[in-house]
């Protein structure tokens, strides 16, 4: 895999590395139980931020582990874009995103994603990339959706999370799709 440079741009967003500044900025996400609501995540205390801090990685990622980025948006923290390998050895890779309560409905999650699979699918050679949403995450899947992603699967009650039986629904895109997807849409802005 190769290396790649931060911090990521995109047309209204700075993609950077978190650091130990940033841990109020993550208590806003982990710490609101809105935000984690369809997340594996129950609340965080702030105390524990540190810990979660410390596990993040700005480098290309190992198998398993999450690569993740702070969006900016004019200096301000508007959430966190995340890019998961689920295996180097079958180039397959998993995206996530986590919006500020306040940064909603702007278009960030989608546009930090994008700039995400960018990456995964042109400097990281990943083959295929998926979102995984607890199913009844509405907003989450419209991203996927907006990504131009595939719906594959929707899983019933596959996983036991905070309680309850959850369903799980899969989208996905491989590189030669996104690739098209993209020629199409340079057609169409030109
Ligand atoms: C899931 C989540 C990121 C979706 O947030 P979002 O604001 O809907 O997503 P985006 O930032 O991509 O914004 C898209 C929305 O902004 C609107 N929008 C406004 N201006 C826009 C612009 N310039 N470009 C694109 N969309 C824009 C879109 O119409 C869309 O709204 P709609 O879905 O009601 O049609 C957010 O709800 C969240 O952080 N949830 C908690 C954490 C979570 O569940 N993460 C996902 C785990 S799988």
């Amino acid at each position: 895999m190769s290396e790649f440079a931060l911090p990521l741009m995109t047309d209204r967003l700075t993609l950077r590395g978190f650091g130990a500044e940033d841990v109020d900025n993550l208590f806003a996400l982990y710490g609101n139980p809105d935000v984690v609501r369809y997340l594996y995540d129950d609340v965080v205390e702030r105390d524990a931020i540190a810990t979660r801090l410390a596990g993040y990685t700005d480098t290309v990622p190992v198998d398993g582990q999450w690569l993740s980025l702070a969006m900016e948006h004019d200096g301000t923290f508007v959430g966190q874009a995340s890019l998961c390998f689920r295996s180097a050895e079958h180039r397959q890779a998993e995206i996530g995103y986590i919006l500020h309560p306040t940064a909603n409905g702007h278009g960030y999650a989608t546009e930090a994603s994008a700039r995400m699979m960018q990456l995964a699918f042109e400097e990281l050679g990943v083959h295929r990339v998926v979102g995984r949403i607890e199913a009844r995450n509405a907003a989450s899947e419209r991203v996927l959706q907006r990504l131009g992603m595939r719906k594959e699967a929707h899983l019933i009650q596959n996983e036991w999370v905070k309680g309850e039986w959850n369903d799980e629904i899969i989208y996905a895109i491989t590189e030669p799709e996104w690739r098209r997807a993209q020629v199409s849409t340079e057609q169409l802005s030109s």
